[in-house]
């Protein structure tokens, strides 16, 4: 296929207030797409829809919107069928870490609605317009951490390995359609996604040590998608990484990835430090 022209499109990115969103609606911008923004942050989504418009005279609409919410989904979806979406990019996500026994219910219950739920409901209600015009296509921001489980980050990987084998069927159904489907799996990247994560020690281990550059990773994503790629993994680390399933049992996988996945001592007894200042341990 020819790389997608993305003049005069219209592209709806979700958590496009920060990170990998953000760096989407800059770049598709700069290659004339027109913008729907979608995240809970109005007040940054208009500061950017303002600067995007003025840079590259693009139209862009914010729709701030909860996507843990069912309804607020629903209301997005429903804007989203009635409005020509070119080009869905479903990149709102967050991770938790820590034992999941000790991690809130309520944040992991609300992960999965936006990490893996909310992108359903989002691609069942463009996708049917994309096929009938024959164009388009759906970019899914899964991750690395999608190839093996997860142990210390079981939901999040849980829901990124959910997003993967989602899009690559996806791929497979549309292939002929003149529809693209791409799973973007980066590593760690360097974006509010690591505060996000709840606990600093997060960032001692293995995995979340070493990050890329979100602007990096977005141009190897839109040159997969101008290939028509199924799946981008950046870097060759992580690409090396990703292809540890292939070669391992799933329980050593596993606990491989458990070990690479741990903070060290001293980090989590920093950690317990900062959250609890007044104890000693
Ligand atoms: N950074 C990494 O290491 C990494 C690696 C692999 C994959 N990813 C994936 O990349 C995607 C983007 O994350 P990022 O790294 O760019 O992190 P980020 O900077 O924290 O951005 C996350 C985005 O998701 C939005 N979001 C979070 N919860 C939301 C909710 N309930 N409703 C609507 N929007 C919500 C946030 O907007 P508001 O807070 O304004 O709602 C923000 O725009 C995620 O799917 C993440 O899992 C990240």
């Amino acid at each position: 296929m020819p790389t997608f022209d993305f003049a005069g499109t219209t592209s709806l990115v979700t958590g496009a207030s920060s990170g990998l969103g953000e760096q989407f609606a800059r770049q598709l911008a700069a290659r004339g797409s027109n913008l729907v923004l979608v995240a809970r942050s109005a007040d940054r989504l208009d500061a950017l829809a303002g600067e995007l418009r003025a840079r590259h005279r693009v139209t862009v609409t914010t729709w701030p919107a909860d996507l843990s919410l069912p309804d607020e989904v629903g209301r997005v979806a429903e804007h989203a069928a009635a409005t020509e979406v070119d080009v869905l990019v479903n990149n709102a996500g967050f991770g938790t870490y820590g034992s999941f026994a000790d991690l809130d219910a309520g944040r992991e219950h609300d992960e999965v609605m936006v990490n893996a739920v909310a992108g359903v409901d989002l691609a069942h209600a463009v996708l049917p317009g994309m096929l009938a015009r024959r164009s388009g296509g759906i970019i899914t921001v899964a991750s690395s951490i999608a190839f093996q489980p997860a142990p210390g980050q079981a939901v999040y990987g849980a829901t990124k390995a959910f997003a993967l084998a989602f899009t690559e069927a996806l791929w497979v159904e549309t292939r002929g359609s003149g529809v693209r489907v791409l799973a973007l799996c980066p590593g760690p990247v360097a974006t509010g996604f690591l505060a996000a994560l709840g606990d600093p020690s997060a960032t001692s281990s293995a995995v979340y040590r070493r990050t890329a550059g979100p602007a990096e990773v977005v141009r190897a994503g839109l040159r997969g998608f101008d290939r028509d790629a199924m799946t981008v993994i950046p870097g060759l680390r992580t690409r090396c990484l990703a292809q540890g399933h292939r070669f391992f049992p799933r329980a050593v996988m596993a606990r491989m990835s458990g070990r690479m996945l741990a903070s060290s001592p001293a980090a989590q007894h920093d950690g317990q430090q900062a959250r609890n200042p007044g104890t000693r341990t």
